[in-house]
């Protein structure tokens, strides 16, 4: 087992490893003050693991209640968010109880912003389920649900007070499930780490989970503890999400997954500004090499117009310019501030 500790506004540890959900009770048992908690998990997740993670808490002694969402991105709604705060209320959840979410990026944000605003605030612990939650929604305590004008646009910054990444987990995700979150760990090695992008060329990822998570992890800490509160360099992490977001809505949430709009949103914006020479030439091409043996696109039918026209909505823009994150290098980043119009000329060369 490995682990990271984060020091954010509190300080937590992230333990990755195998076999690590049979362990969940006694792992949480030192970290909480009460034996009283209810978990939030998705229907999917609750047939694999529901059964054997309220086991292994009973049987460390704690009082376990437990409430199931519709697994998917509709379940991060008010709709929910009302139910579980109701749930919760009638189980007699106090402040000094605690949550935990046991999930995918779904679950983890949905019942983070719960944890955040029910009783002004109370302790939740991460069990992510997904690759994707593993390396990145669960770490950093960004919680969100999504209203009818945009995703994520109502949420809170909520650390965690435990995160339990069981890598034994990821076995049971789709192969395209398991793709989305290859994604983001791609980002990872193009932001950060060109050791770990390599690898993620040349190897198996499934063979080297433990070590690949927590890299991107450990990179994620990094950021997140010089801006917690995403005022500047967690920026990073949004690397090939400005076009990806845009790609999302322009083909439509839930036709094509995040990780994949992610995967030609970083593939994209490298291509234009290699093409541009605003990079060093021979980037775009390892990307797209990477992306293909991790089973991701990198293309897409799209003008530049809709690309433009559909990436300024971005509610979290500033007004007159947008920031873009560059890779000039495989390992390497910069954040660029372009005027709108420097923006639209810069999105013809894709
Ligand atoms: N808070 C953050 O910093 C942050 C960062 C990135 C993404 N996100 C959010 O994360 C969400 C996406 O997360 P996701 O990709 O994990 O999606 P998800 O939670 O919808 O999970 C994807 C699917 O996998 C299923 N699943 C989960 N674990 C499984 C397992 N072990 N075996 C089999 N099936 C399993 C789920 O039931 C679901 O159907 C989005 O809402 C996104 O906005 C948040």
């Amino acid at each position: 087992m490995k682990k990271i500790t984060i020091n954010a506004s509190t300080s937590y540890d992230i333990l990755v490893g195998k076999g690590l959900l049979n362990k969940c009770g006694e792992l949480i048992k030192p970290i909480v003050k009460s034996h009283k908690c209810a978990i939030v998990t998705d229907d999917i997740v609750n047939d694999l693991y529901g059964y054997n993670v309220v086991q292994r808490l009973e049987s460390s002694g704690f009082n376990v209640v437990k409430f199931v969402v519709p697994n998917g991105e509709t379940s991060k709604s008010h709709e929910q968010l009302i139910k579980i705060y109701n749930f919760l209320s009638e189980n007699d959840i106090t402040r000094s109880d605690f949550i935990i979410a046991l999930g995918g990026g779904v679950v983890g944000d949905l019942t983070g912003f719960c944890a955040a605003s029910y009783l002004r605030g109370i302790d939740y612990v991460q069990i992510p389920t997904t690759l994707l939650a593993q390396v990145d929604s669960s770490v950093g305590g960004k919680t969100a649900v999504n209203i009818d004008a945009g995703k994520n646009l109502v949420g809170a910054f909520k650390q965690p007070v435990l995160v339990i990444a069981d890598t034994d987990v990821l076995s049971t995700l789709s192969d395209e499930i398991f793709a989305d979150g290859m994604g983001e760990v791609i980002k990872y090695g193009m932001i950060r780490s060109k050791s770990l992008f390599n690898k993620l060329c040349q190897e198996n990822a499934h063979d080297m989970l433990e070590d690949i998570i927590t890299e991107c992890i450990s990179i994620k800490r990094d950021v997140v503890e010089v801006d917690e509160h995403d005022t500047g360099e967690r920026m990073i992490l949004n690397f090939g999400h400005t076009f990806g977001h845009a790609i999302e809505k322009y083909i439509g949430y839930g036709k094509i997954s995040h990780g994949k709009a992610v995967a030609i949103g970083m593939y994209l914006i490298t291509n234009s500004a290699e093409k541009q020479g605003l990079i060093n030439s021979g980037t775009a091409e390892k990307l797209k090499k990477c992306l293909n043996v991790n089973s991701l696109p990198c293309s897409i039918d799209i003008s530049a117009d809709k690309l433009y026209s559909l990436s300024i909505e971005d509610k979290k823009r500033t007004s007159d310019t947008i920031r873009i994150i560059l890779c000039t290098d495989v390992g390497k980043c910069i954040i660029k501030t372009l005027t709108l119009n420097e923006y639209r000329k810069f999105l013809e060369f894709i």
